[in-house]
């Protein structure tokens, strides 16, 4: 075996041709194991975004979900870093991806509906990165429900947001007033930067943003 054949796969890249599926549903956990089980991720970073790792390391308090979390490249680097993290996918294999990325950081990472989940902790922050634009337009307002039934005032909601409207997705790009009409009525944007380094698949639409949930914080 060559040294080559050691190291991980790079992503695939956005202008590879999608092979036939036969599950065409985004909203359906079987979408999703389908491209998981045939290597078909052209989401996936391989590895953790440095617009990431230098917002964790300003958020170094309190416990952090990861919704829709596919390979878990961020929750492995909290959880290596000492935090509490709970990692969630509703895709069977990508959860067994997840998994076996994370080794002995394992059970960080559960199977679970976004929508019905219950974490074991209030979140300090939410991580957001590829998951909204992973979910049909009619779920988003359910998305920007659940995030605030989630987060407790004060607490955030940061991570990548692709911005401007698809013909088809995934990803389903969202305009960006779209996007704050959805969110500002529970956050306030408090950061909103342009991403530089973005894969192919996002390249020139991602913005990095931090959303605060509205509310006084308690005592
Ligand atoms: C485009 S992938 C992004 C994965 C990961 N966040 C990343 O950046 O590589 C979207 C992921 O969201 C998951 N997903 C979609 N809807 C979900 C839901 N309702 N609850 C939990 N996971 C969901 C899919 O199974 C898939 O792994």
């Amino acid at each position: 075996m060559s040294a080559d054949s050691n190291r991980p796969k790079p992503p695939a890249d956005a202008r590879q041709t999608a092979p036939e599926f036969a599950s065409r549903d985004p909203d359906s956990p079987a979408f999703w194991d389908e491209r998981f089980e045939r290597g078909f991720m052209p989401w996936d970073q391989a590895g953790v975004p440095p617009a990431f790792k230098a917002f964790a390391a300003r958020h170094t308090e309190g416990a952090v979900l990861i919704p829709g979390c596919g390979s878990a490249w961020e929750a492995l680097a909290l959880a290596q870093a000492g935090r509490q993290v709970r990692a969630i996918d509703f895709s069977p294999n990508a959860v067994v991806t997840a998994r076996e990325r994370l080794g002995a950081y394992a059970p960080v990472v559960e199977q679970a509906d976004f929508f019905a989940y219950e974490p074991p902790f209030a979140p300090a922050w939410i991580y957001e990165r590829a998951f909204l634009c992973a979910l049909p337009k009619a779920r988003w307002g359910d998305y920007a429900q659940r995030m605030a039934a989630l987060l407790p005032a004060g607490a955030l909601l940061a991570g990548f947001y692709f911005l401007g409207a698809t013909p088809k997705g995934p990803p389903f790009g969202i305009e960006r007033g779209e996007l704050d009409a959805l969110l500002a009525p529970h956050f306030e944007l408090i950061e909103d930067e342009a991403v530089a380094d973005s894969i192919p698949i996002f390249a020139g639409r991602e913005r990095w943003m931090t959303w605060r949930r509205r509310g006084v914080a308690a005592a």
